[in-house]
């Protein structure tokens, strides 16, 4: 029995940080009703599958064909997975590999990498990073994952058609299919045209489906996210059991027991009657560092938003902010604390780090080093995040920490889950569509003008 994250708004809480900065109980009792009513909307969305991310860890048919391409794919004994993708198509397994891949994985031996491939995703299209790719990626020795939900996002298709060329004018048209896999909407009568779709066929690929009904930032536990995990041998069955976890506990009709719905509550009254226009997420693990950049993306293309459901104009949205503990404290910490008073604080925890590492008892002249000597990193990061903590509740700023009992895939799973039903309670706090992005839309398509295409 793995254990559940644990969410502790004490911080953000008018009794910590005051009225003017924090959430009296009586502004908890009055969102109450409107998260309830919410709720009801949701789940009843839920059930109509208007949305597809809630269930997606109860999908036994995709969790099977994933697990049998990894070990089809594993066979080849490929030395490097390189995904092929942007935003919601490449973050969700950068954030996974961080978290649950031991630091700096790539640079490890195979056997060190138990015998799965490095794993590269390229979700810009900078030429020099892509080149360098190539160089450090011989066709021989990698497969490509090419992600696009629409099939038709020109960083992406660009960075297809080349490693195309590379792959047939090196290995042949044959060869192709053994060293691409294609990720994108399923074919139907209803659904979109994906240019991923004739290159599946002419070239034999095998092709995962996205469904249709989930969107690219909430993809993480398709296909999207799901295959290139167990490509590089991430437990992804302990994920999707942790996303059942958080699925009973996000399933509550409860502001105070629902960890998503508390945290979408806190952020919006923040937002709406504090001045917090922005939400920082600060982990203090390296290998949630990712997670943050994952959040910020559901948060930013989700709630960031001009009209309201009702059509009319509201300009909604908090931004986002990454950082990192401790590093950042001596980056950001400055003006968290001493700046505007416009933030939230989410801290990620780990209530146990993996490994324990000693700081010797030398340099034993020097007596000023005393407080470190015979302590461990693991002591100092917990005093470092404390000691942020409590200077930001001394500056009046909220926080909120998440603390994962463990970092592993359970966990993990857990922490993702919540994080999007949160921003789906979110998106109709603010009343605008948490689904759709037509502000990104707009900007591809005057890109795809000026490149001579079709709008
Ligand atoms: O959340 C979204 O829908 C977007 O961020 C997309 O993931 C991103 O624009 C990439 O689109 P696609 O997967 O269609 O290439």
């Amino acid at each position: 029995m793995q254990a559940d994250i644990r969410i502790d708004i004490s911080r953000a809480k008018s009794a910590a940080v005051g009225k003017e900065h924090g959430i009296t109980p009586a502004e908890f009792q009055a969102i109450e009703p409107r998260v309830l009513e919410i709720h009801k909307i949701l789940q009843q969305e839920r059930k109509d599958k208007a949305y597809g991310f809630y269930d997606l860890h109860k999908d036994k048919d995709t969790l099977n064909a994933v697990k049998v391409a990894a070990e089809k794919y594993a066979a080849f004994g490929y030395e490097n997975l390189v995904v092929l993708g942007i935003g919601g198509s490449a973050l969700g397994i950068t954030a996974l590999n961080t978290a649950l891949n031991p630091p700096y994985y790539n640079l490890l031996t195979k056997r060190g990498r138990k015998g799965f491939p490095r794993l590269f995703v390229m979700d810009n299209i900078d030429p020099v990073t892509f080149r360098a790719m190539l160089r450090l990626c011989p066709p021989q020795k990698t497969l490509y994952n090419v992600i696009s939900k629409s099939g038709g996002t020109a960083e992406t298709m660009s960075q297809l058609m080349i490693v195309l060329e590379i792959l047939e004018s090196k290995l042949g048209k044959e060869k192709v299919k053994d060293h691409l896999i294609v990720t994108t909407s399923p074919q139907g009568p209803n659904a979109p045209k994906s240019l991923l779709h004739p290159v599946a066929k002419a070239y034999g690929l095998d092709s995962f489906d996205i469904p249709l009904n989930v969107g690219g930032r909430f993809s993480v536990f398709t296909p999207v996210g799901l295959l290139p995990a167990a490509l590089i041998g991430l437990d992804i069955d302990e994920m999707l059991a942790g996303c059942a976890a958080m699925d009973k506990r996000c399933s509550a009709g409860s502001l105070m027991d629902n960890p998503a719905y508390l945290r979408a509550a806190v952020h919006y009254m923040m937002d709406k009657e504090k001045g917090k226009v922005m939400s920082v997420m600060m982990p203090y693990v390296d290998g949630l560092r990712d997670v943050a950049d994952w959040y910020r993306q559901l948060w930013a293309e989700s709630l960031g938003k001009k009209f309201s459901l009702d059509g009319e104009e509201v300009y909604a949205g908090q931004t986002p902010i990454k950082a990192l503990g401790a590093t950042d404290q001596q980056s950001q910490v400055q003006l968290f604390r001493e700046g505007p008073n416009d933030k939230i604080f989410t801290t990620l925890e780990a209530g146990r780090f993996d490994k324990t590492l000693k700081i010797p008892a030398n340099l034993t002249d020097i007596k000023d080093l005393d407080y470190l000597r015979g302590a461990s990193m693991n002591k100092l990061m917990t005093a470092e995040l404390v000691g942020t903590l409590d200077a930001l509740k001394a500056s009046l700023r909220p926080a909120i920490r998440v603390i994962l009992p463990k970092v592993n895939a359970h966990s993990v799973g857990q922490l993702l889950y919540m994080l999007e039903v949160e921003t789906a309670m979110a998106g109709r706090l603010y009343n605008v569509n948490t689904f759709d992005q037509p502000g990104v839309e707009e900007g591809k398509i005057i890109a795809r003008r000026l490149m001579g295409g079709q709008g």
